[in-house]
């Protein structure tokens, strides 16, 4: 199965959820950003013994590679992703750019779910705007609906209005679905990432850790759902 997380605005988190569900799940990755977030968070891994670093493949000619990294031609990742796809033994995680790219709209339509990080806030919302047409176009040539998943992060006490806005716009949309678990903004994610962790690897009682657990479960239960589809 593939999780591809995606937006193409960029300090969404993206990198945020994509290394803390493929830390939590133990899953492969693929960073198609050539900021190499992920590579960088899984390298940082590798060099702490008590971390089970992961398998991560990046996007070849996408800047210095990581002895940590594997690297892949366009038609490698597409083999890469058919291999994963609707494959209920076995899950990809997918971190994507926060630009619109061709190789970004190849992991959307390969997705059996899409993720999608967005803050309460109307330039958020603007930039979820244009997201919605990406993934309309997506569906357009696919002819069908690709699991797209919306989950508020970085929330905060002050964002309730805004919070209302995102939410009151996401419930009229058939591109979208809510998922009911939040991240807060919370300087957990910034500190795990550094120290190459996970929230939870980083401090399982802190209330990012209990979020991103709740989101992680979440994640499953719909991805068993879009697998038992596609059987
Ligand atoms: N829930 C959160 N709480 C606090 N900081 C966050 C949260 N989510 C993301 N960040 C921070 O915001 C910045 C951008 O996140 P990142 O995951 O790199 O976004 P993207 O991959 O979409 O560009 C990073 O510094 C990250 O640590
Ligand atoms: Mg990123």
């Amino acid at each position: 199965m593939i999780i591809t997380v995606a937006h193409q605005k960029g300090g969404t988190g993206k990198s945020t959820l994509a290394t803390n569900i493929s830390g939590m799940l133990g899953a492969t990755m693929l960073d198609l950003d050539k900021q190499h977030s992920s590579a960088l968070w899984n390298h940082v891994r590798s060099m702490d013994d008590e971390l089970e670093s992961l398998e991560i493949n990046v996007l070849k000619g996408s800047g210095d590679i990581l002895p940590t990294s594997k690297s892949l031609s366009d038609e490698e990742i597409k083999l890469l992703c058919q291999k994963y796809k609707k494959n209920p033994n076995q899950v990809i995680v997918i971190d994507t750019a926060g630009f619109d790219a061709g190789i970004n709209r190849l992991a959307i339509i390969m997705a059996d779910m899409v993720i999608t990080p967005v803050a309460p806030s109307q330039i958020e919302l603007f930039g979820l705007q244009t997201f919605e047409q990406i993934i309309k176009e997506a569906n357009r040539s696919l002819k069908c609906t690709i699991p797209c998943y919306v989950v508020l992060n970085s929330v905060v006490e002050s964002s309730k209005l805004h919070l209302e806005n995102v939410l009151e716009w996401i419930k009229g949309k058939d591109t979208f679905r809510l998922l009911n678990a939040r991240l807060g903004r919370r300087v957990d994610f910034q500190r795990a990432y550094e120290e190459g962790m996970t929230v939870v690897e980083y401090n399982h009682r802190n209330r990012a850790a209990k979020e991103m657990s709740a989101l992680v479960a979440e994640i499953m239960v719909e991805l068993i759902h879009e697998e038992q589809i596609g059987a």
